[in-house]
């Protein structure tokens, strides 16, 4: 429940008392709002009055009078605007004086109720400002937001992109200077590290490619039949030379082929990127189980690991932006933190779901599931 503020500003203590008890247990809500808003009323009988209460707090919304006995609702109107207060007006006037209340809207009173009003019209105008106003936050709140991850995810890049470049620079100095004498080979194992270190970065900047074009919801998509055994069969190939380097087994158990309408280079990325936790992940003389299988409409994909397992209290986080888990086994991983995020939002695109299980020192589960749609 959220309480709006409303300033009632009449010489007339009548439509002030009225107006508060009219809107006492008035509520509004909509089918798209998740909460109901109610009021609270605030009065002043004059101007002056009540920039003494804007001052002390902006209310959400004045109900002004323009007839007062000193400075004039209109010339309220106008110091509220100059000064950007961030409130709306709407001017309560008598019919005699309806020019003044289409003037007083094109000079920024957000709406006017004609005095006098019943109940029922005046809840009805409020009704419709709420709403407006609930939008108008709403719409404010999500620039902000979005403003801010934007910020945080480019201040977040430029970081895991400034550390390996540092680093490559370094050793190219090094190299340059001969700091370690004239033998080539000295320097082998920095040379090593750079080639690894601009792996890492290109794979940083694949990551982001994708991400860019799943946000954008461009890039060019090609929805046909794709078999998900198939993909997983390549995935597996593809990381088995990583995964002889640590003496893991890779086993695809899928007894039935499973296929669905989709962008073959998406499914990809979402399999790819589970096998190759999979393998990253995992410990010496471990396994990895990816099952494909298809029952009552779902397809369901399941990538099974023995790896280092991931804590409880990462369940949730791991999915987001750059998020990589902390822990002495990982230290000498390398990644960008965006494969799963990238695999979460492409699962959502097909209305499908992301679950995981995990212990760790034993082992994760992620499993994926899709509606069929074909
Ligand atoms: N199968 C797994 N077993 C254990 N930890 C995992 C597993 N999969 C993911 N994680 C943890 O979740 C983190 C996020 O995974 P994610 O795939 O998003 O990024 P990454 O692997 O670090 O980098 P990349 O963008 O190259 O995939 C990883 O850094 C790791 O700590
Ligand atoms: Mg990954």
């Amino acid at each position: 429940m959220s309480t709006f503020n409303i300033l009632v500003v009449d010489d007339e203590p009548g439509i002030r008392s009225g107006t508060k008890r009219i809107l006492q247990n008035f509520k509004v809500d909509y089918p798209f709002m998740d909460e109901q808003i109610d009021f609270e009323v605030d009065e002043a009988e004059s101007a002056e009055a009540a920039l003494e209460m804007i001052n002390h707090k902006v209310p959400d919304i004045i109900l002004l009078d323009n007839k007062l006995p000193g400075m004039q609702g209109v010339e309220l109107l106008e110091i509220i605007r100059k000064n950007n207060i961030d409130t709306l007006v709407v001017m309560i006037t008598s019919y005699a004086s309806l020019e003044l209340a289409v003037k007083a809207t094109r000079d920024g009173a957000f709406d006017f109720i004609p005095k006098p009003f019943t109940p029922q019209e005046l809840r009805s105008s409020l009704e419709n400002i709420t709403k407006q106003l609930f939008l108008k936050r709403m719409t404010q709140k999500l620039n902000t937001e979005g403003k801010q991850i934007r910020f945080q995810f480019l201040s977040v890049l430029s970081h895991e992109l400034k550390a390996p470049l540092n680093a490559i620079e370094g050793y190219i100095r090094i190299i340059r200077d001969k700091q370690l004498g004239d033998k080539v080979e000295t320097y082998q194992d920095m040379l090593d590290r750079s080639l690894e270190r601009i792996k890492g970065m290109r794979t940083l900047i694949m990551d982001l490619l994708d991400l860019t074009r799943i946000e954008s919801g461009k890039g060019v998509k090609e929805y046909k039949k794709v078999c998900l055994n198939e993909i997983a069969q390549t995935a597996i190939d593809t990381m088995r030379p990583y995964a002889i380097q640590k003496d893991l087994n890779l086993y695809l158990n899928s007894s039935e082929k499973c296929c669905l309408q989709a962008d073959l280079n998406e499914m990809q990325i979402i399999i790819n990127n589970l096998i190759s936790n999979a393998v990253k992940y995992n410990k010496e003389g471990g396994r990895v189980d990816c099952t494909i299988k298809s029952d009552k409409g779902i397809i369901t994909i399941i990538v099974a690991d023995t790896g280092i397992g991931i804590p409880a209290e990462d369940h949730e986080i791991i999915f987001q932006d750059f998020v990589r888990v902390k822990s002495p086994e990982t230290r000498n991983i390398s990644g960008s933190g965006l494969g799963l995020s990238i695999v979460r939002q492409l699962v959502g695109l097909y209305h499908g779901t992301i679950d995981l299980k995990s212990t760790p020192g034993e082992g994760s589960i992620f499993t994926v599931t899709f509606p069929k749609n074909l």
